[in-house]
């Protein structure tokens, strides 16, 4: 197919990007191809000839853009002196330089009128600029063009491989040489497997182990190697690439969210007391101390590319937290704030402490910058933030400071929130049974480019598969008991905590679970699965597969489902959690929590990164209630103690995988 009947192809396919049944036509198909494509090797350069040649200029053309803002002047300015990042240089978000040329990218993308200009564009960066840049630009602006959302990025973790294994895999997967594979079989530990041996094998909507996915997969060789065992207790949840790129995308969406609001704040915070009280859940489980929280120093082997944090860099974020928490202190003592543009204000009268905790709290970490140019460090890369033990130590703090503000501002939580003549009787629940799943990780970005192209045609001859064992749990019901002299709208709230009997405000309360529901008069019994659970994601299927089912797609045998991938601000279902007992099984508490409704419920689009359309919520209490502040040590306290709670002892077990 000629160029310029390509290029007709895509424009027209603006006006009708999506089919309405929920299928990708193929002018999705198209977008969808090109993105895989010039997303592959993205820290290689471009091999595609047709792509290098239309990406030789930036478009300039002020018509092609809805607006020609200061972030592209500046960003051309840049480009033009040569002041732009070098190819090979560590691309970090939080420098204040990588973070401006990014934004100036970002807007030369989002800004386009037509799908041709973008093309264009993306094409370019794609040859001339930084990886790092590119890839976040582009990310950004598949999640915020609405006219391209149905697009899919791969996972984070599968662009930048690199990023998330260890250097012996990345020497191997590296070197790795097909032909000489092929010729003499068992030279390497790396085995070919049969399609039916990936895991995990199901996935939501039958993608695997459907006719059309062997179709997909006839002509990839299926590789596998397996993972180097590590030395950390917690590596199952802190080097999982679910959990380490949940912060990421999160982070992602919020950077670029030109719409900061007071809900969007909150919702940060609770976002990262959750990832906190989950990390000690872990912490807990593993029988390391979780209480108070020290910065690490820990003497972890550095395998990885990614070091810890220096003492520089540790220097820095202390000096900054001092600072932040003197703050926060003074404005505490003194009642008073004085704010940016040089006005104080009384954070006792009105609302106005409300201000105080906008002006206080920082949420969006990309504009935490840090002016020097800086070695990869697991912290400062929000791709790997949550591998370093001394996020979780910044992060107690600032909660800290968070709900102390909260504690001595926000006005009590109406006692009208407690439900009157309704009791919770009891809570059954299934057993909790904890396993190390296989799983295969797709490598193949990192092998050699030239694999993947033939006489100048792209093509996916063979996939690099990462066996790992990573933590999952059975489904699992509970039922709740509940008694009522009326009816009533009611939302619960179940939590996951220590069985510890000491001060509640040091033991962590991860939110399991929470829905809204009608409680009848007399005795109602209400069951919920772990599936039903809202904000969390399974599993997606793998660039090598997202790749193959396009092109099965294009040659019309397959429909294919623009639901095929997960969304990115889900947090993975199966890290709910924390790993049982062997032997022993882990005890842990759940406390249910009954409050009033309110019909204040409101849906978001979060799940999807996308801040737009506000947070979903279920009614006005703050997201973390009853969390959000320092609760005293009362064991009468309202928010804990009542007919309208319920505190259940249960276990853990860990059961050890059988293949
Ligand atoms: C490769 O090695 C495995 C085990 O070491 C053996 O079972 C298999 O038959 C060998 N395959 C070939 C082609 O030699
Ligand atoms: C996509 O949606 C269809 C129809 O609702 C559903 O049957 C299928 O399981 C979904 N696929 C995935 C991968 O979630
Ligand atoms: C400073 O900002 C506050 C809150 O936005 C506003 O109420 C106040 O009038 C401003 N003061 C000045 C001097 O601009
Ligand atoms: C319902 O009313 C009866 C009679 O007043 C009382 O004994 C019972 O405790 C009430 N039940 C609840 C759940 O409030
Ligand atoms: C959960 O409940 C459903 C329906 O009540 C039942 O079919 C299922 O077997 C239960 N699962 C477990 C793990 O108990």
């Amino acid at each position: 197919m000629g160029l310029s009947i390509v290029l007709s192809l895509l424009i027209i396919g603006i006006c009708s990007e999506v089919l309405g049944n929920g299928i990708g036509n193929r002018y999705f198909l198209e977008k969808q191809r090109f993105l895989l494509e010039i997303l592959h090797h993205v820290h290689e350069p471009l091999m595609n000839q047709q792509w290098r040649s239309l990406g030789e200029h930036l478009v300039t053309d002020k018509e092609q853009y809805v607006v020609y803002n200061d972030h592209m002047t500046e960003f051309y300015k840049a480009f033009n002196l040569g002041k732009l990042l070098n190819h090979n240089v560590y691309y970090n978000p939080l420098n204040a330089d990588h973070f401006q040329q990014t934004l100036g990218l970002y807007h030369f993308f989002y800004n386009t009128r037509d799908w041709y200009t973008l093309w264009q564009n993306i094409c370019w960066a794609r040859v001339h600029l930084n990886p790092g840049i590119f890839v976040q630009a582009l990310t950004q602006v598949i999640l915020k063009r609405e006219d391209y959302q149905a697009l899919i990025m791969p996972k984070v973790y599968e662009l930048w491989p690199e990023t998330y294994h260890d250097d012996i895999t990345l020497a191997k997967a590296r070197n790795f040489n097909f032909a000489n594979w092929v010729r003499y079989e068992n030279t390497s530990d790396i085995e070919e497997i049969h399609p039916q041996k990936m895991e995990p094998s199901s996935l939501e909507g039958d993608l695997r182990n459907s006719l059309e996915w062997f179709q997909a997969m006839a002509d990839v060789n299926i590789l596998r190697m397996h993972q180097q065992k590590g030395e950390n207790k917690l590596q199952h949840l802190l080097e999982d690439i679910g959990w380490q790129s949940y912060w990421y995308n999160l982070n992602m969406g919020i950077a670029l969210t030109a719409e900061k609001s007071d809900q969007l704040q909150e919702w940060c915070y609770y976002q990262l007391s959750q990832i906190l009280a989950r990390y000690k859940m872990e912490r807990y489980a593993q029988k390391l101390s979780y209480k108070q929280l020290k910065p690490a120093r820990n003497i972890q082997k550095h395998n990885h590319r990614f070091k810890e944090s220096s003492l520089k860099t540790t220097q820095i974020i202390m000096d900054y937290l001092d600072e932040f928490e003197a703050k926060v202190s003074d404005a505490i003592s003194f009642r008073s704030l004085q704010l940016t543009n040089g006005s104080n204000i009384d954070l006792a009268e009105n609302e106005n402490w409300l201000t105080g905790l906008r002006e206080l709290f920082p949420y969006d970490w990309t504009q935490l910058t840090i002016e020097e140019p800086m070695q990869p460090e697991l912290l400062l890369d929000i791709r790997t933030s949550l591998r370093s033990e001394d996020f979780y130590y910044y992060a107690e703090r600032f909660l800290h400071s968070y709900r102390w503000y909260r504690t001595v501002f926000q006005p009590p939580n109406q006692k009208a929130f407690i439900p009157s003549d309704l009791r919770i009787d009891d809570v059954q629940i299934s057993p909790l049974i904890t396993y190390d799943q296989p799983v295969d990780v797709d490598l193949s970005n990192i092998l050699h480019a030239r694999h993947f192209y033939l006489a100048g045609q792209f093509v996916w001859p063979f996939t690099l598969q990462q066996r790992q064992f990573r933590l999952q749990h059975q489904d699992f019901n509970y039922s709740l008991q509940v008694s009522s002299n009326k009816t009533q709208s009611t939302i619960f709230r179940i939590f996951l905590t220590t069985p510890g009997q000491g001060s509640l405000q040091r033991e962590p309360f991860y939110q399991l679970d929470s829905f809204l529901t009608v409680i009848y008069p007399g005795v109602n019994r209400i069951t919920r699965n772990s599936k039903e659970f809202g904000g969390l994601i399974g599993d997606h299927i793998s660039y090598t597969e997202l790749h193959q089912f396009v092109k099965l797609a294009e040659r019309e045998e397959y429909d294919f489902p623009l639901n095929i991938s997960t969304s990115n601000c889900g947090f993975p279902r199966r890290l709910l959690l924390p790993r049982g007992g062997s032997g022993n099984p882990l005890k842990i508490r759940l406390l249910i929590v009954a409050t009033v409704y309110d019909f204040k419920a409101r849906q978001g689009n979060e799940l999807n990164c996308d801040f737009t359309k506000g947070i979903s919520r279920w009614d006005d209490l703050p997201l973390a209630y009853p969390f959000e502040r320092i609760l005293e040590d009362d064991n009468q306290a309202v928010e804990t103690s009542g007919d309208h709670v319920y505190w259940k002892d249960v276990n853990i077990l860990h059961e050890n995988y059988q293949p």
